[in-house]
């Protein structure tokens, strides 16, 4: 069997890594970035860390030349990278505006774009991105990130549509509070009071991200698409 390839934008830590470790336990080759050079704790064969900004699409272009010389083209991208730079809007800076949308949303158009091409002519393909609840919901000091992630909704709904003849499916995963780097800056307190409005009373943790992702990518979930699933502890309900 040939091993199917995923991409994980961001998978240095966090939920990318985890997300890496998971498929490469599986058999999947995993291809995984980060803005920095990194080498992946665990040190299976089938994890291929790369360095890239998936801001700079130039590099993005060096990248899947790269790629599709070593035969390593992926048939599932996880656009997962993703940063915050929380301020209350009336405080915030142009900078952190335009880093925030460049980064979680301009970056799975960059990523999207240069692989889908390959995933058509393979008549197949996943598309899975980390959007957030805060998208859904909304979250004080976070119009910059709630906007990019809010805007992934869109996206998917509007490519699933376009690429669904196509045999290609698109999701979006909408984390709630996962216990990350990203959430680390809260204060035990905060934490507290976060928890004491999830109705499963805990922060998520990132296999249960891992899980959800997965079942996406598989074979199993060929006639879900379009469709934006949170994974927040019951945290929102519609
Ligand atoms: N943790 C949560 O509670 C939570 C909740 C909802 C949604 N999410 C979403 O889940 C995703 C992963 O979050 P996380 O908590 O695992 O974050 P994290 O621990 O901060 O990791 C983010 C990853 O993205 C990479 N990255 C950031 N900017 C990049 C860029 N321009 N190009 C390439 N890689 C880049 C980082 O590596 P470098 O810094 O080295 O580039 C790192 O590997 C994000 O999209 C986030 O918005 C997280």
């Amino acid at each position: 069997m040939i091993n199917k390839v995923v991409f994980i934008s961001g998978a240095s830590r966090g939920i990318g890594e985890s997300l890496a470790n998971y498929f490469a336990e599986k058999d999947y080759y995993v291809v995984g970035t980060s803005r920095n050079d990194f080498n992946f704790k665990n040190k299976s064969k089938n994890l291929f860390p790369i360095k890239l900004d998936i801001t700079c699409r130039e590099s993005i272009k060096i990248c899947f030349n790269n790629l599709k010389e070593k035969n390593l083209l992926p048939t599932i991208l996880i656009n997962n990278a993703g940063i915050t730079s929380d301020q209350l809007f009336l405080r915030m800076k142009d900078d952190e505006w335009d880093d925030v949308i460049s980064t979680n949303l301009t970056g799975v158009f960059n990523l999207t774009k240069i692989f889908i091409k390959n995933m058509i002519k393979n008549k197949g393909g996943r598309i899975i991105n980390i959007s957030s609840i805060s998208g859904l919901m909304g979250n004080p000091g976070q119009v910059n990130y709630s906007s990019s992630k809010a805007a992934l909704n869109g996206f998917t709904k509007s490519l699933a549509k376009e690429i669904g003849s196509r045999n290609i499916t698109v999701n979006n995963v909408a984390p709630g509070f996962i216990d990350t780097d990203m959430t680390s800056y809260l204060q035990e307190d905060a934490k507290q009071e976060i928890i004491n409005t999830i109705p499963l009373q805990r922060l998520g943790n990132i296999d249960d991200v891992s899980k959800l992702v997965y079942f996406l990518a598989s074979d199993e979930a060929s006639y879900i698409t379009g469709q934006t699933i949170s994974v927040d502890g019951g945290l929102l309900m519609y």
